[in-house]
């Protein structure tokens, strides 16, 4: 279960004036409360975007996704994932926090070694390809629309490279995740007969790590796919909770008080190495789920806090110099782990060296839990607001507790934003201009306006 600690919200000044956090979530409880009422009263709803909200105790083709993590993973060595943004970066993120950290060094670990192709680079698919053996690699390629350019040049590449070895055989190395009903992907797989996923039509990218597109990788990795739903489901719970029992809401509140208090940089800053990919996720979370042009009613508001990720110790050695002394215009949301796995002890050695003693018989959880600590409060003194949320430990369960705890924050940050908190459009239409750049047919008229504009030039790679 996350503990969380907002006393360095309370304590801090925001804009002018300090913030209480009690009274304030006194006067937005109705706000709040009618939020998340609104928030699981469409989460059932086909039509919309908020299935994410059940996935934990109603998930989504949970058997098919353990049964084939099941049989794939002793026959197979490596799965390369083939996705971009929200179709990759949840199973990153699980993967870096709770496999081997060194899972790509092992002959036999746990789970498949899992490479993730999510940019159009040339350098790096050709040294994945060098070093990968076709017999032993599986792939599975994700894309809820089917036809986003990078995922599909990618697949086009791997396939050419499996077939090539493995001739037809390869259709059986290759796992197809996409919407249920729309796209390409979906009659391209069946046709070339690949094993099919599906994204739940009424769950987003960025909102669908624990359906298929995530928990599909995550089980290949070896990871307990259950334990991660359950404890997102405790979030669930969390968020059901009173206001004042309700930390999901107080920090959905701290972020949107401190964000209309000009605050609108929300950094992430775990302290593990093993959640540093986790800051990715967040990042494009709520960057691409807050940061909009127009409002529900259709105003130009242009709003959306920056989120920026950081890891602890690290970073004390390098953003936090401008946390603290910089522009007023952070919010820090710490995540500590109150236990490693294994414990360690810093050795005492012979002589000692008197300079160092501090350390001796210390563990380095204990150096790491103080450095946060110790970075927290010299936010404060600088007049900086922070708010912590730790798990007793780094586990399957804590893990998805967190992540829903993350997407549970966004939603409800959007919604006092009110904002559409699942679409994309600037997004969209980049997607667009890359297409008519390339020539794709029914994009021609864009791409006149683009000639008209002067953006066509001949691009050679
Ligand atoms: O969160 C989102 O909706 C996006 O980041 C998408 O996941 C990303 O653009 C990839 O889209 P698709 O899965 O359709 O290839």
């Amino acid at each position: 279960m996350l503990e969380t600690d907002f006393s360095n919200i309370a304590a801090s000044e925001l804009g002018f004036r300090r913030i209480d956090l009690s009274a304030e979530l006194a006067a937005w409880e109705q706000q709040l409360s009618g939020a998340v009422g609104e928030l699981y009263g469409q989460a059932a709803d086909e039509d919309g975007m908020l299935g994410w909200i059940r996935l934990p105790e109603q998930p989504v083709e949970l058997e098919e996704v353990e049964q084939l993590a099941g049989s794939l993973r002793s026959r197979f060595t490596d799965l390369v994932v083939l996705g971009i943004g929200g179709s990759s970066l949840g199973a990153l993120a699980v993967i870096s926090a709770l496999q081997h950290p060194y899972r790509q060094l092992q002959q036999d670990g746990d789970g498949l070694r899992v490479h993730f192709i999510d940019n159009v680079d040339a350098d790096q698919m050709n040294a994945l390809l060098e070093v990968l053996d076709p017999a032993t690699t599986l792939v599975n390629v994700i894309s809820k629309s089917g036809t986003t350019a990078e995922t599909m040049a990618a697949y086009l590449l791997m396939r050419n490279w499996l077939e090539q070895a493995l001739g037809s055989a390869y259709s059986a190395q290759v796992i197809a995740t996409t919407d249920p009903h729309s796209g390409i992907l979906r009659p391209l797989a069946q046709q070339q007969g690949y094993r099919l996923l599906s994204v739940p039509a009424n769950v987003g990218g960025r909102f669908s790590v624990l359906s298929p597109v995530g928990l599909l990788p995550i089980a290949l990795a070896g990871i307990d796919v259950r334990a991660l739903l359950s404890g997102a489901a405790r979030s669930n719970e969390t968020v059901s909770r009173p206001v004042h029992d309700n930390p999901i809401m107080q920090a959905a509140l701290s972020q949107y008080l401190s964000y209309r208090a000009g605050r609108n940089i929300s950094v992430l800053m775990p302290y593990s190495s093993r959640l540093d990919r986790l800051t990715d996720w967040f990042v494009q979370l709520w960057a691409e789920s807050l940061g909009k042009a127009r409002d529900r009613r259709g105003s130009l508001v242009n709003v959306g806090s920056t989120p920026l990720g950081a890891v602890g110790a690290t970073d004390q050695h390098s953003q936090v110099q401008l946390f603290n002394e910089g522009p007023d215009d952070k919010l820090v949301a710490f995540i500590r782990i109150a236990a490693p796995d294994r414990q360690l002890s810093i050795p005492a050695v012979t002589p000692p060296v008197s300079a160092l003693g501090y350390l001796e018989g210390r563990s380095v959880s204990e150096l790491l839990l103080a450095e946060q600590a110790a970075t927290a409060h010299a936010l404060l003194q600088h007049g900086k607001p922070s708010y912590t949320i730790t798990l007793p430990r780094l586990d399957a369960g804590t893990l998805g507790e967190l992540l829903q705890f993350l997407m549970w924050q966004t939603a409800v940050m959007g919604e006092l934003l009110n904002i559409n908190t699942y679409d994309q459009p600037g997004v969209e239409l980049g997607k667009e201009y890359t297409y008519a750049l390339m020539g794709r047919e029914g994009f021609e008229e864009v791409r006149g306006r683009l000639e008209g504009a002067g953006v066509l030039k001949e691009e050679r790679g």
